[in-house]
């Protein structure tokens, strides 16, 4: 087994949690980034593997993540993967309803923290051989969405930055950058959409119809599906979106 490393942002709950265990179960290194820790009485595979950081992605932290990776031996480390999880849908409202701070803080952790996250794993692990740089993002980027707007541009902006990562990077083969399109998944998030209204989200019946229909993909489903996407990175098309089978 190649010695790897793996960077998951919002690996505390949802899809970034079964990303973390999956990966923990394998008996690769994991880092995860979040507010929150998943608690010691969930972990049992190899826990030493895991590192987990809390960052508040709508805070200032290039300075303070920088130096504390740097601290991280990585001479000896073959790979390097960055899967940029980390994501919120609030606001959901109509456009006239947003608000400034609310608007500032989700493109904070939506689309400005991937950037800064992937300059910090660009500059940190410059030396090691094979480097991966995965974007969550989702089908409203390329749809929109009526009480998304914010979400829709946010992750719209994340797959363009996938893109000119790819572009930057189109005659290095031991660099690869993808986007993944997880799906509906059952989450807090899916739950934070289905208590809007309809005046805020006017496909919000819909939404409730796909939980109780049971058209939810679990975490697990989809962080495995990610995880053999990714598993051979010299196989992976750059700059492509992925989307969950
Ligand atoms: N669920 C779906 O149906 C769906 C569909 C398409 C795309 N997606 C995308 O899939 C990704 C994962 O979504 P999910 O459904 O798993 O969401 P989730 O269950 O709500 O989990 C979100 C994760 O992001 C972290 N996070 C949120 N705010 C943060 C902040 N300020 N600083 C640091 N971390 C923060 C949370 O950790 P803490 O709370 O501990 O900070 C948590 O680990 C997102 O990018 C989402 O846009 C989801």
């Amino acid at each position: 087994m190649k010695s790897s490393l793996y960077l998951v942002t919002g690996g505390s709950q949802g899809l970034g949690r079964s990303i973390v265990l999956q990966l923990l179960k394998q008996n690769h290194k994991v880092i995860s980034l979040a507010r929150t820790s998943i608690p010691k009485r969930d972990l049992s595979d190899n826990v030493k593997n895991l590192i987990q950081l809390k960052i508040d992605f709508s805070q200032n932290f290039q300075k303070k993540l920088t130096s504390t990776l740097k601290k991280i031996p990585s001479t000896k480390l073959e790979e390097v993967f960055l899967i940029n999880n980390a994501g919120i849908i609030e606001p959901v409202d109509r456009i006239e309803n947003l608000k400034t701070d609310q608007v500032e803080r989700h493109l904070k952790i939506n689309l400005l923290a991937p950037i800064i996250m992937s300059q910090i794993f660009l500059s940190v692990f410059a030396k090691v051989p094979q480097k991966t740089i995965v974007q969550i993002t989702s089908g409203a980027a390329t749809r929109p969405v009526e009480g998304w707007a914010v979400y829709c541009s946010g992750k719209a902006g994340l797959d363009m930055f996938n893109e000119v990562l790819a572009l930057q990077h189109q005659n290095d083969n031991n660099f690869k950058a993808i986007g993944y399109s997880p799906g509906i998944m059952d989450t807090a998030m899916q739950t934070k959409i289905r208590s809007t209204t309809a005046k805020q989200f006017p496909d919000v019946a819909e939404f409730k119809k796909y939980k109780t229909e049971k058209q939810l993909r679990s975490t697990d489903y989809v962080a495995a599906d990610l995880l053999s996407i990714i598993n051979d990175p010299t196989n992976l098309k750059s700059g492509q979106v992925y989307r969950v089978k």
